[in-house]
């Protein structure tokens, strides 16, 4: 592996990271809301509930457009006639109306005199310059590459194979390669993603009694930018590949992190730079098949220097009920490289063929949880 010299200034004013809600507070407040959501949908007549339900898939098709066609942004400043904007964007008023007439109806905007619209608390996330913005994200999810994957789950049903595969020549990662729009929409979704999440994480663990913290497959850097800004001594590694890390300066120097972050491009489903005191893997291993999870966990164990630790970050099924990204587990089955979102023990069993020891698992109060594993000798 190679390392990469990229620069860039740190930001005068990098933003100090939050502690994170105490965990049991969140769980239980999720609870109650999905206790309320199916009191709701028990109150409704049941071909209504279901109705309600297929239905809301279109609410998230008519966000991801307005947001494509920049209608939240020209609503980040006020309420504006809907004349108006479709004449700035070059759109059909009428049908621009109905949508947005529709979005109103469920809430997610508001309607004022002579057809103007203004964004909700909610809907001002899909703006670009939204300190809390989801906008890739929301493009994310309904792009037609996601869409079309989705659309072919009875037969990933029949076969137990991934649908990706069936639909696109190459894997996902070559593929956003191939399509730098989409690429930068990927990555900018997974960086909101990580953003929102990562404060519980980055006060999680007290980084830097572990040395260096290398994290594998760390996209453009925000985990790992949020870690060394809570840890003013810690010092870290970004691994992914080359034109990924081409949007990791901006990203920690936003954080103030720039000086104290290595960026080093490479293939962490079979290697890993060696020798740091701590490796993180967040959202890596539910893409993998337990053999090529296994192989990747193999190579990282040969990295780490003795006593060395591997923390990786994923939804931990739970056993009975419990939250978790139960949709993000269809999205592996459909997108992945044979890749599920696992139990404690499942987790346990892989480390232990890899040479290496759950330590233990660390609830936070994001869908996601953080497992402390060990090299076994
Ligand atoms: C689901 S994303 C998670 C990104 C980041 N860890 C996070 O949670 O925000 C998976 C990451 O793995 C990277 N990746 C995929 N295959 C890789 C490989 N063979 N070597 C290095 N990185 C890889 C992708 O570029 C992407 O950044």
């Amino acid at each position: 592996m190679s390392t990469l010299t990229l620069h860039a200034a740190s930001s005068p004013k990098a933003p100090s990271i939050p502690k994170a809600p105490p965990t049991g507070v969140v769980r239980f407040a999720q609870r109650l809301q999905r206790a309320l959501g199916s009191l709701a949908r028990r109150m409704s007549p049941p071909p209504f509930a279901l109705l309600d339900l297929v239905m809301s898939r279109w609410v998230g098709d008519a966000l991801a457009a307005i947001t494509e066609l920049g209608v939240p942004d020209r609503l980040a400043a006020g309420p504006r006639d809907c004349e108006a904007l479709a004449s700035e964007l070059g759109l059909h008023a009428p049908s621009l109306y109905r949508v947005l007439r529709a979005l109103a109806r469920s809430g997610l905007l508001v309607e004022g005199p002579s057809r103007s619209f203004a964004l909700t608390e909610t809907t001002r996330a899909l703006c670009t310059d939204h300190p809390h913005s989801m906008r890739n994200m929301v493009l994310e999810v309904l792009r037609p590459r996601n869409t079309e994957v989705w659309s072919r789950l009875p037969e990933s049903l029949r076969t137990g194979a991934s649908a990706w595969g069936k639909v696109h020549d190459v894997d996902l990662w070559t593929w956003l390669e191939q399509h730098p729009e989409e690429h930068g929409i990927f990555h900018g979704a997974m960086v909101e993603l990580t953003r929102e999440a990562a404060p519980a994480y980055a006060w999680a663990l007290d980084y830097p009694s572990f040395g260096t913290v290398c994290d594998l497959g760390g996209g453009e850097g925000q985990l790992l930018a949020t870690i060394l800004a809570a840890h003013p001594t810690a010092r870290g590694v970004l691994v992914d590949a080359p034109r990924v890390l081409e949007g990791a300066p901006a990203v920690l120097a936003r954080y103030g992190v720039r000086e104290r972050c290595e960026l080093v491009p490479g293939d962490v489903f079979s290697s890993a730079p060696k020798g740091h005191g701590l490796y993180l893997a967040k959202n890596i291993l539910h893409g993998l098949s337990d053999e090529l999870g296994l192989r990747a966990l193999r190579a990282w164990r040969e990295a780490m220097p003795p006593g060395g630790a591997l923390a990786v970050i994923d939804v931990v099924v739970p056993a009975t009920e419990g939250p978790y990204l139960q949709w993000l587990d269809l999205q592996m089955l459909l997108a992945s490289h044979g890749g599920r979102e696992r139990t404690r023990d499942e987790f346990a069993g892989l480390f232990a063929s890899a040479g290496l020891r759950l330590e233990r698992v660390i609830e936070t109060p994001t869908p996601l949880d953080l497992l402390l594993a060990r090299r076994a000798d």
